[in-house]
């Protein structure tokens, strides 16, 4: 039974009133803003040259079935966030209703999630760094341009830039810098601005003859596209990370969620549509830059430029913001008793888990260097679909669990969304390659391993 002991919500709500030392100030505004931030980044910049080249122009209906997974999970986050407003995202949520393995299998699944979107994102910076150094005529030796491996018919071994912007990153963590909301508003008005342009522009370069033909691998393109480009979608999440800072978490939380989920998605698909039609998909092959790619396909190369400095810019705030969202689940598990404390030892002088904060940006750095997008990106989306699959099935448990709770936001058709939240990730997990099972597998063996060997018995439910 113990594998079940939950925290009380009740406690939880009342933890969350009174502890919070952060002051109220963001609102529902700033929140969508924050999503946005932490939304668009490698997978619109870099995965749709992926996408593209196994989906063909079908890549539109990709990016749709993405949206809908994300969509009818971002509903249950809603009613979760609104209910229960206190940090720790997923995990905490899963504490209070499935009890604590399942939450610990949420929050191990969430660092494939965090910490892993974190190395493949500055992966993806890599990539527009050195398109744009190579504008100045600057050229990296090969072996320091990517991971064994990534480009084939080079000789590359480690990604320098990635492993770099990783480590810049975690310093401007580990000492307190916490990214500004005006600063984060500037970079996602920058980003939005590019992606807006480029549709503005690209869409006057449109050669309706290279969406012919439009499913050239059927749809099981199109399936396995999703299930890549599903990485473009994740950040949305990251809006629940700040629920101790928000003015009215219980209503504001779930507008930031949906509306920053929403937009993003219909820019998404516009943006595959009219990738896809100047550029012959199977182009894109092999290709880190695949937006400034279309530009220079369509003779814009001065706008191609534009292109990779508001990407290099924008990729930087989800770095940051992954990587901070990373330290803080492990912040909330260490504070439970489930890792070690030097998880949640606050370092007074930066007031950050210092320590912990290095650790973890050196492994995402290191990671960033030695393994290529592609399999970075995979890992990353079956983390995540499971982590939301378990969280669509804790709202039905909920509803029936605790009826009366107050629930600002109600997600619609239970059990019916949450059922079709599990269907659409489950399904896009089946798309996902033998190897990425493989070491999905061993992640999960050995998250368990780690919460029969240490955490069970460290946690403080156990204590109490
Ligand atoms: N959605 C984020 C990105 O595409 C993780 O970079």
């Amino acid at each position: 039974m113990s594998l079940m002991r939950k925290k009380s919500v009740q406690d939880m709500l009342v933890f969350a009133r009174t502890s919070t030392a952060l002051r109220r100030e963001l609102s529902a505004f700033d929140l969508t803003m924050l999503g946005i931030g932490a939304i668009i980044g490698t997978g619109i910049f870099v995965l749709t040259g992926t996408g593209a080249t196994v989906a063909g122009p079908g890549l539109v209906l990709s990016f749709i079935i993405g949206a809908l997974a994300c969509g009818f999970a971002a509903l249950c986050y809603a009613e979760f966030a609104s209910m229960l407003p206190v940090s720790g995202s997923t995990y905490t949520y899963a504490y209070a209703t499935l009890g604590e393995l399942i939450a610990w299998m949420i929050g191990w699944d969430l660092m494939l999630e965090y910490l892993l979107a974190s190395s493949a994102v500055s992966v993806g910076w890599s990539g527009y760094f050195q398109s744009l150094l190579a504008g100045f005529g600057i050229h990296l030796p090969d072996m320091l341009t990517a991971a064994a491996g990534a480009v084939p018919g080079k000789s590359t071994l480690f990604n320098l830039p990635a492993f770099a912007i990783a480590m810049v990153i975690t310093a401007l963590l580990a000492f307190g810098i916490k990214e500004s909301k005006r600063v984060n508003n500037i970079v996602v008005l920058i980003k939005v601005a590019v992606v807006l342009l480029f549709i503005a522009i690209g869409v006057w370069h449109v050669e309706p003859v290279n969406w012919n033909p439009a499913l050239p691998y059927g749809f099981s393109g199109v399936f396995h596209g999703a299930a890549i480009v599903f990485f473009s979608f994740l950040g949305f999440d990251a809006v629940t990370c700040a629920a101790e800072e928000v003015k009215d978490p219980a209503k504001d939380i779930p507008k930031g969620v949906i509306w920053s989920l929403a937009i993003c998605s219909l820019l998404y698909v516009i943006v595959a549509a009219i990738m896809t039609g100047i550029v012959p998909y199977a182009q894109f092959a092999g290709i880190d830059h695949p937006v400034s790619l279309a530009l220079q396909v369509a003779k814009l190369n001065w706008f191609a430029g534009f292109v990779d400095l508001g990407a290099i810019l924008g990729m930087m705030t989800v770095i940051l913001v992954m990587t901070y969202g990373q330290t803080r689940i492990l912040l909330a598990m260490s504070r439970d008793g489930l890792l070690p404390k030097i998880f949640s030892e606050i370092n007074p002088r930066y007031g950050t888990p210092y320590k912990a904060t290095w650790l973890i940006g050196t492994i995402i750095a290191l990671i960033a260097g030695f393994v290529p997008l592609h399999t970075l990106a995979e890992l990353v989306n079956i983390g995540t679909l499971a982590a939301f699959s378990l969280i669509a099935v804790a709202v039905i448990v909920l509803r029936q669990r605790e009826p009366d709770l107050p629930r600002k936001f109600v997600c619609p058709a239970v059990p019916y969304v949450p059922a079709l939240a599990v269907i659409f990730c489950v399904f896009l997990m089946t798309q996902l390659s033998a190897m990425t099972w493989l070491c999905f597998a061993i992640w999960l063996a050995l998250g368990l391993m780690v919460y029969f060997g240490y955490s069970r018995h460290h946690s403080l439910l156990h204590k109490a």
